[in-house]
């Protein structure tokens, strides 16, 4: 089968398909074939080891010291159980899937083996390959940050980065939360992030959303320009700061902030369970959440897609095609 591959640290150029073996299931996994896969910011992350500041050295540990431990990236796919492993119960061949590695990557390939219970759920029939591959990485970002925040129905929410592929998320999950949503991007993105649910839209290019005398009681930071020096005067009593995009020094500030002030600040790295992809699953069946596509690329030019989801200025989810459906 092929698969992209990078074996240095380096350019989009550093990714390049290869034959390798195809995988076999083992007795509780599942084989799935697949039909879209997305690079996002985690991808691009891993093949340049660009890290928010002061992560460098964790980034370094987590992907290989020297080289990448991981060969294969990509966090999240969409497609067909091709095969199952004897002891599988809840899938069987032909199950159209949705399936998230997390940080274990290795979902850009022609073909990907899950645990049944470990990262895969069933594809909303109302969603296309490419849409159900974007499922995941998102929204349970999004999820763990709404979550952990605490957020109430009625509360007021800023999200900075609204047109990403956290964004696209937290605007959506927010309002299905019922809060009052505002988001901010730049002005060529507002009619999307309105379209997903912000109530009011600002464009950071003419509108400091921290000087503006407005506030929140949570904000969702996935641009990284919203530290909690900047943002706590938009924060009400009791606000919560979600830092989706941190450096080390706002990740030591937390303990503090929690000790001085009413406020509170959440960061860190994302987690996940096949439950919360269950859930996003049944708010995709009920019509209350639809990943947002930016561009698709064929697995052939999965380089391409690197070098423009390293802009970050990505709308929503980048799609590489593979099997059946990649287009040319
Ligand atoms: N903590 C975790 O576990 C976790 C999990 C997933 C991702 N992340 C991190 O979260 C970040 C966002 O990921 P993503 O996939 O959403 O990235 P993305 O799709 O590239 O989106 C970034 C968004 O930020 C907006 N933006 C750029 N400059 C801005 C500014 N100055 N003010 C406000 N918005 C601005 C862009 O909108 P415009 O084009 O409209 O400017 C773009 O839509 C990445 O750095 C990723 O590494 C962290």
């Amino acid at each position: 089968m092929r698969a992209a591959v990078y074996d240095r640290y380096g350019p989009p150029e550093v990714v390049q398909l290869r034959e390798i073996p195809k995988p076999t299931p083992q007795a509780n996994e599942v084989l799935i074939e697949v039909r879209a896969t997305t690079v996002g910011a985690g991808d691009w992350r891993g093949r340049t080891l660009d890290m928010p500041a002061g992560f460098g050295l964790m980034g370094r540990l987590f992907f290989g010291i020297s080289r990448p431990r991981q060969p294969i990236l990509g966090s999240e796919l969409a497609g067909r159980v091709e095969s199952v492993g004897k002891e599988v119960t809840r899938f069987k061949a032909g199950d159209e899937v949705f399936a998230f590695t997390g940080g274990r990557l290795g979902c850009h390939a022609e073909y990907k083996c899950f645990p049944q219970d470990e990262g895969v759920a069933q594809k909303p029939a109302n969603l296309t390959w490419d849409e159900a591959a974007a499922m995941s990485s998102g929204g349970t970002t999004a999820l763990h940050f709404l979550k952990k925040g605490n957020l109430r129905k009625g509360e007021k929410v800023l999200v900075n980065g609204a047109s990403g592929g956290v964004g696209t998320a937290a605007v959506q999950l927010a309002r299905h939360f019922g809060a009052d949503v505002t988001g901010v991007c730049s002005a060529g993105n507002a009619e999307l992030a309105r379209s997903l649910g912000a109530r009011r839209v600002i464009d950071y290019t003419q509108e400091d959303f921290t000087t503006n005398g407005e506030t929140y009681d949570v904000i969702v930071d996935t641009a990284g320009t919203a530290p909690f020096s900047r943002s706590k005067d938009s924060l009400k009593e009791g606000g919560r700061l979600l830092l989706v995009l941190s450096g080390l020094a706002d990740l030591l500030l937390v303990p503090w902030v929690s000790m001085t002030s009413s406020r509170k600040v959440i960061a860190g790295p994302a987690t996940w369970c096949t439950e919360d992809l269950e859930f996003l699953a049944g708010l995709a069946r009920a019509g209350e959440f639809r990943p947002v596509i930016d561009r698709r690329y064929p697995f052939g030019k999965i380089a391409d897609a690197h070098r423009y989801v390293e802009t970050g200025r990505k709308k929503g989810n980048v799609i590489i095609t593979v099997g059946n459906d990649d287009v040319t």
